[in-house]
């Protein structure tokens, strides 16, 4: 390692967005290498408004690999780490920063530790995928930084051993994981399908759903249900396999009937697999349910569908929307049936993309509880409201795959120390 003095720090500053599986992964054959048993197909979520940034750092004063989290320091003894970091530094190269006099070779990554900072822009608390978007951005700084020469494909099979769907995170727009059929993994990575320019008119909007539930978490959850459930095994040898054709279809003609046919379906079908689970996993609530029979009557009131609603393993609804105008009319029945809690404002109740909010005339308005009933329930006297069981709305929309950050203020670490900042 050639340098005059020990004391230099180089680093890398990476931003990577989150995804939502609309044919969802459910299920590994091989626990460590993270083998799905079928393929996926996910969006990815604009990193405006959801993202992982990660910072990472190297230095021949460094003693350990260290890595922090939201400020907070974790440990990277666990395997999915260290499974991640194995991986990435055997595939390092050399490098030469002749300004600062360094010069690191393959050898010397062996030995080098690293610093980590990571950081999500929404509450980990909310229950919206963070692994995805940490696991992705890691192993995608650390390549930028290691100088390592794969493609994203490649880098998304290593970012798969970190948790499965940050696979997918590589990409954005709509990606595809493929499970592959290598007993080693090595053809089990995620593909773009299409940009996130290729179907620009979708809307996403994220119902936080309040819960005091504590989950099962996906890594359990999914392994109780390959050992006891038969109706995964049928989805995905049957069903899958089917879907991932049409789905890839309906997105390349931007067919959103089918699309939102399909993403509903699965969504179905995965929670239909943790009830056959045993014992049986409840991921969504009665909210959930609410939200889906509100997108249902809607859907079948205007005779084809307006909104395609999806749920990972928590209550939040993940719903999109197939245009900015069927936006404005989403939000406007969100608002209706779950009217913000009256010390909250609606420009805090919904977060993201605001311009959805001025289309839809709500922007600083509060007098939401005067909203009007939607047509497809006149007449309907039940239809009741139910304050306070939504958090918060994000609105948001495709999004765009890993980017660099060159901006020196963004980075979590400190240029002279590595410490977080
Ligand atoms: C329901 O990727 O979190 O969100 O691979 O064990 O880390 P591990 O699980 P994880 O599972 C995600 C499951 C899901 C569906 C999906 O994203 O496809």
């Amino acid at each position: 390692m050639a340098g005059e003095s020990h004391n230099w720090v180089l680093m890398v500053s990476a931003q990577t967005p989150t995804n939502i599986a609309v044919i969802k992964y459910w299920g590994k054959s091989d626990e460590t290498l993270i083998l799905p048993v079928n393929d996926s197909i996910s969006v990815t979520l604009d990193p405006g408004h959801l993202c992982t940034t990660t910072t990472v750092a190297v230095s021949p004063s460094f003693e350990q690999d260290r890595m922090w989290l939201n400020g907070k320091e974790i440990s990277l003894s666990g395997g999915r780490y260290q499974n991640c970091l194995r991986e990435i530094r055997s595939r390092a190269s050399e490098i030469e920063d002749k300004k600062k006099g360094i010069r690191i070779t393959k050898k010397d990554w062996g030995k080098l530790h690293l610093h980590i900072a990571s950081y999500n822009n929404f509450p980990t608390a909310a229950g919206l995928a963070s692994s995805a978007a940490g696991f992705a951005c890691l192993v995608f700084a650390l390549a930028k930084l290691m100088n390592v020469k794969e493609d994203e494909s490649q880098l998304s099979a290593i970012a798969r051993q970190g948790s499965g769907s940050a696979c997918r995170s590589l990409f954005g727009g709509f990606v595809k994981w493929i499970m592959g059929k290598e007993e080693n993994g090595s053809d089990s990575l995620a593909v773009q399908l299409a940009d996130e320019k290729h179907w620009d008119d979708l809307v996403i909007i994220i119902a936080v759903v309040s819960s005091r539930q504590k989950e099962t978490s996906s890594t359990s959850g999914m392994r109780e249900s390959v050992d006891t459930s038969l109706l995964l095994q049928h989805r995905a040898k049957e069903v899958v396999p089917k879907r991932i054709s049409q789905m890839e279809e309906a997105i390349k003609n931007q067919d959103f009937p089918s699309f939102a046919q399909l993403t509903c379906a699965d969504s179905n079908q995965f929670h239909a697999v943790c009830l056959d689970t045993s014992p049986p996993i409840f991921y969504m609530n009665d909210t959930s349910h609410r939200i889906i029979s509100i997108v249902e009557k809607w859907n079948r009131f205007e005779e084809t569908p307006q909104v395609a609603y999806t749920f990972d393993a928590g209550p939040n609804a993940v719903l999109i929307a197939r245009n900015r105008k069927t936006a404005t009319l989403l939000l406007q029945r969100l608002l209706y049936y779950f009217p913000p809690n009256p010390d909250t404002d609606v420009d805090s109740y919904i977060i993201g993309d605001k311009s959805i909010l001025k289309d839809a005339g709500l922007e600083g308005r509060t007098d939401v509880e005067a909203l009007p009933p939607p047509p497809e329930i006149k007449g309907n006297i039940s239809s009741q409201k139910y304050q306070g069981d939504v958090s918060y709305f994000i609105c948001t929309r495709p999004g765009r795959g890993p980017v660099l950050l060159s901006d020196e203020s963004q980075a979590l670490l400190n240029r002279e120390t590595g410490l977080p900042n």
